[in-house]
């Protein structure tokens, strides 16, 4: 197959339409996506903030927090956070010609910065990090180091928060979907501590009954959660109580 060649796929997944227009094992690095935005094939694009995303922000009580929004995308919900106040938000996108439209649509905001660079060699502190479509978008072998690098990126009080998806889609990604027994232990083993992770009733219509609210936390040395066999976060009291755990359960991982 050639390089240009189109992908077509039939899908009624989740009103996420398989978004290639080039062949799928390819490195999912700048062009890929530079090629996707000037196809102006976006079947992520959901046109609006996430209403799941709204809520969250309403939440949020300080507007000076730094938040972060890698794979940010159209950036609706930075948007959604400019119109209610907040004064510090960045963007991150690896495509050039979305961050040059970003760029451009903010210049002279001083309460919103748009990086064009890779998410994996970001650096920064942030109060909060909001996931929207970007988690499910990288290769699942990198989960581990998205984790990793958003442990970094967050504040020892900071919040990762946002949506995943709780479903599998029947083409070759991206999206790259999965289950929370699967995202669970990858978090934890990251180094972040799982606060919230359920099915959401404010999903976008498309893809409703199929997204995971989240939220999660950098780990202490002191919280001592594991997850469990049944895919529950397990709360110990302490690290001895953890490590027994973890060697009776060894075999069950
Ligand atoms: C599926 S789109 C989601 C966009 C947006 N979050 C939304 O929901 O509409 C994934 C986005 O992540 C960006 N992206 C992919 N890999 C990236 C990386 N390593 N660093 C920064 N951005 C990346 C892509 O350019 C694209 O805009």
């Amino acid at each position: 197959m050639s390089e240009n060649q189109e992908v077509t796929v039939e899908t009624s997944n989740a009103g996420m339409e398989a978004c290639c227009v080039v062949q799928c094992d390819l490195e999912l690095g700048e062009n890929y996506w530079n090629n996707q935005y000037e196809a102006g094939k976006t079947g992520w694009d959901l046109g609006m903030a996430s209403p799941a995303l709204v809520k969250y922000v309403d939440s949020l009580p300080n507007k000076d927090a730094r938040i972060l929004i890698p794979g940010c995308g159209n950036a609706y919900e930075a948007q959604y956070l400019l119109d209610k106040g907040f004064t510090n938000i960045t963007l991150i996108d690896i495509a050039p010609l979305l961050v040059e439209q970003l760029q451009a649509k903010y210049v002279g905001n001083p309460n919103i910065q748009v990086v064009l660079g890779d998410f994996f060699e970001f650096e920064g502190q942030f109060d909060v990090i909001i996931e929207q479509t970007f988690f499910c978008a990288i290769q699942p072998y990198m989960r581990s180091e998205y984790v990793k690098q958003m442990r970094k990126l967050l504040s020892p009080e900071g919040e990762l928060a946002g949506l995943l998806f709780d479903t599998r889609f029947d083409f070759d990604g991206p999206p790259f979907g999965g289950c929370k027994c699967e995202y669970k232990p990858i978090f934890d083993e990251g180094g972040l501590r799982v606060d919230e992770m359920e099915i959401t009733p404010d999903s976008a219509k498309p893809r409703a009954g199929t997204e995971l609210f989240f939220r999660a936390g950098v780990k202490k040395s002191t919280d001592a959660c594991v997850v469990d066999a049944a895919c529950g976060i397990k709360q110990y009291a302490n690290i001895a109580e953890k490590l027994q755990w973890n060697n009776e359960n060894q075999d069950k991982k």
